[in-house]
């Protein structure tokens, strides 16, 4: 049994299965906007900024105001404050997103929380009420959703069964109350880069993970057309010795894509998950330099896009020009990976 089977009581696959590709289309890819609010006032406080609501709502006025970033930009992942705030003329965050030729995107999860019997795990929550919580976002205008699950590496001890088991569970419920609602799941289990594991070790872990989850999908009847993974690439852990190539990091994350995203799967949207930008903008460009994947590879970054803009607007107005432009140079530098273009040269554009 499947969503497929249940259609006839209402969701329209066909309109998901639109979304889906429109998220994918056209050589652009997501800007995760969709901080909780005790991320975005950790961002804020590291550049001076003071942690209040009127601050992240003017945050979020610039990056949806950014002139253009429809040229690079296919949809925006929304946190439920922002989803309910409004420019400083009034008109609503979604609107302005939608009239800017945006897919407006929720994210669902109410965080990761600590894995009972697990120390040092955790397990992604925010199923109560999801069905209605949905619902009203897709009333709201909301097109697609997103909920992340994280997964710590620690030597051979983490991850553990219990913890990979829990949170593909929790993804493949959430994937399908969205579909339900007539919202596309992103589905984004993040294998963490912090410690000393190995680029080996990074995917062995990601291929289990992944594995685990599009086991739980297929339990619970997800439609595989009708959804986008966004996943970590493979990488070594930040304090590992010995750091891979570009190339390595490419060859390392197509290997265990290929491995077990199915080939129903329309797209992959990578996190960025704390990269610097220019090396994640390197490392997708790699990946657009290799055989061509079943699936289309995208990107759907939050600090790899907003990090270098955040620092320039300081919250001050003044600086907001700068910072937008400083957000389109991620942009494009992501969207010319996308075609495999990217190169150093362009970060002194
Ligand atoms: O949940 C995390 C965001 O959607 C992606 O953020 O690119 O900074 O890892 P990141």
């Amino acid at each position: 049994m499947s969503l497929r089977d249940v259609s006839p009581q209402g969701v329209n696959l066909q309109a998901l299965i639109e979304t889906a590709q429109a998220l994918l289309a056209g050589g652009k890819g997501l800007l995760a906007m969709d901080e909780s609010d005790g991320t975005c006032n950790r961002r804020f406080a590291s550049v001076g900024i003071a942690p209040t609501v009127e601050m992240r709502r003017a945050w979020r006025e610039l990056l949806l105001t950014t002139p253009d970033l429809r040229s690079c930009i296919s949809g925006v992942i929304l946190v439920d404050e922002t989803m309910r705030q409004a420019t400083s003329d009034g008109t609503p965050f979604v609107e302005v997103a939608r009239n800017a030729g945006l897919l407006v995107g929720i994210k669902v999860d109410t965080g990761a929380k600590a894995l009972a019997a697990h120390p040092a795990e955790k397990v992604t929550e925010g199923l109560d009420g999801l069905r209605g919580r949905l619902q009203a976002n897709f009333a709201m205008g909301a097109r697609f959703a997103k909920w992340r699950g994280v997964i710590a590496v620690e030597g051979e001890r983490l991850p553990t069964s219990a913890c990979l088991e829990v949170n593909a569970h929790a993804l493949a419920r959430y994937a399908a109350l969205c579909q339900e609602c007539g919202l596309v799941p992103i589905i984004e289990p993040e294998v963490l880069m912090d410690g000393p594991h190995t680029l080996a070790r990074c995917q062995f872990v990601t291929e289990a993970v992944l594995r685990s989850v599009f086991d739980q999908l297929a339990l619970q009847g997800v439609v595989l057309e009708a959804m986008v993974l966004k996943p970590n690439m493979v990488i070594a852990g930040l304090s590992c010795a010995v750091q891979p190539t570009v190339e390595q990091v490419a060859d390392a994350t197509l290997q265990c894509l290929r491995r077990v995203v199915p080939a129903a799967v329309p797209g992959i949207a990578f996190l960025s998950g704390g990269q610097a930008g220019p090396l994640a903008s390197d490392r997708l460009n790699a990946l657009h330099l290799r055989p061509a994947a079943p699936w289309r590879l995208s990107f759907s970054f939050a600090r790899a896009l907003q990090q270098p803009a955040l620092g320039l607007w300081a919250g001050s107005d003044s600086n907001t020009v700068a910072a937008q432009r400083a957000l389109m140079h991620r942009a494009r530098c992501n969207r010319a990976a996308l075609k495999g273009e990217y190169s150093a040269a362009m970060e002194g554009e």
